[in-house]
């Protein structure tokens, strides 16, 4: 696939994935995107995942034309885009690779060789020329492991970004960009805001009109909507007004609470409420609303003198990923120690700038007229 007269897709859809990176599930599958510049040095950006580095190298032998690359540039040593590396340099044994001290680091660990004679290492700032092309390197450690690396072609303004700017499915599935790119950013990178912040800064210091990532779509239209929610998701502000409620129930006695939560908050107005199972639904995606939204309610039981593990579970996703800023409710249930609230509580002190509400709804085994009463207050005060 040709983005410019002499850029080329090279990647490749996964439709085969069960979970990428051994935990999110991704129902329209993965793109592992791979891309080269044909100049008078040509230059191929990344591998792809391990089970499709056949298909891969017929996509670059395509696109080569009988010419010879000159560079392989590994922006990044996740094996979701280097596993072809030593697969790569048997077919093309006079490469060189351009990459970072770590990424080769790296190398060493995955492939036991560092191409000590085949490596061109690079740093920030450092340029590349490959004819018409000039690359510039831009390190981006921890978006989303320490070797990362961006590179901008100043030719075509257009940067190749790594891991950033993707998203979940792959190339061939219709969806809507946002919702799988902020459940990938918080699932991927949630806990690096200050990084993506560095990196930000740095990109708009260049003129970008193409973003090249390595998962998703390449972006060339209204490039300050993708960067505009990259900021917002990365300093952790909230993307929009609504109430998330997580849950977990055992008998059901708890999720009515919710339920009868999530009426009274639509009928006080609450132009969104989102509810969660999250014993059944999928627990990236409530991470994903956790952080879109400005509050937050948490709904489950007391459950061998702690909590339930799957709200357990979620509020270390939470907190591993430095949430913060939101104003949160709390729902306990209990049969003869109740001491969910508290517990939970105790587990959100980590976070900055939470707002905890003063009514924390305490049921007793099932609902009565009192705790009804506390869901009426609680949804009160939420809005
Ligand atoms: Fe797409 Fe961090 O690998």
């Amino acid at each position: 696939m040709k983005l410019t007269s002499d850029v080329l897709y090279v990647g490749v859809n996964d439709h085969d994935i069960d979970l990428f990176e051994g935990q999110y599930t991704v129902p329209n599958g993965m793109a592992y995107n791979s891309y080269i510049i044909l100049d008078e040095k040509i230059s191929i950006f990344d591998t792809v995942d391990a089970r499709f580095g056949k298909l891969w190298l017929q996509n670059i032998q395509a696109a080569l034309n009988g010419a010879t690359p000159d560079y392989l540039i590994i922006q990044h040593m996740e094996p979701d885009h280097s596993a072809n590396i030593a697969n790569f340099m048997d077919a093309y044994p006079q490469t060189k690779i351009v990459a970072t001290a770590k990424a080769f680091a790296m190398m060493k660990q995955f492939f036991g060789n560092d191409y000590v004679d085949y490596r061109i290492e690079v740093k920030d700032g450092d340029t590349l020329s490959l004819g018409k092309h000039t690359l510039t390197f831009v390190t981006a450690p921890m978006v989303h492991w320490p070797e990362v690396m961006l590179s901008y072609d100043s030719y075509n303004k257009t940067l190749f970004s790594a891991d950033a700017f993707g998203k979940f499915g792959a190339l061939d599935a219709e969806e809507d960009w946002a919702c799988e790119a902020r459940r990938y950013y918080f699932g991927i990178v949630g806990k690096y805001g200050q990084q993506v912040q560095a990196l930000l800064k740095k990109a708009s210091g260049l003129d970008i009109q193409t973003i090249c990532p390595l998962h998703g779509p390449i972006l060339n239209e209204n490039l300050s909507y993708y960067i505009g929610l990259y900021d917002t998701w990365s300093s952790y502000r909230p993307e929009s007004e609504g109430v998330l409620i997580a849950y977990t129930s055992v008998y059901g006695n708890t999720k009515k609470a919710v339920f009868a939560l999530a009426d009274e908050l639509k009928a006080l107005g609450c132009p969104k409420v989102t509810v969660t199972d999250l014993a059944r639904d999928d627990m990236a995606e409530a991470v994903e609303v956790a952080f879109r939204y400005d509050r937050l309610v948490l709904a489950t039981t007391t459950y061998n003198n702690d909590i339930f593990p799957y709200m357990k579970s979620f509020i270390d996703h939470l907190t591993e990923r430095n949430y913060q800023n939101r104003k949160v409710g709390l729902i306990e249930n209990g049969s003869w120690a109740p001491t969910a609230a508290k517990t939970m509580t105790r587990m959100l002190e980590v976070c900055k700038g939470l707002t905890l509400c003063n009514t924390v709804v305490q049921i007793k085994s099932a609902l009565n007229e009192e705790s009804i009463a506390s869901v009426k207050a609680l949804a009160q005060e939420l809005v």
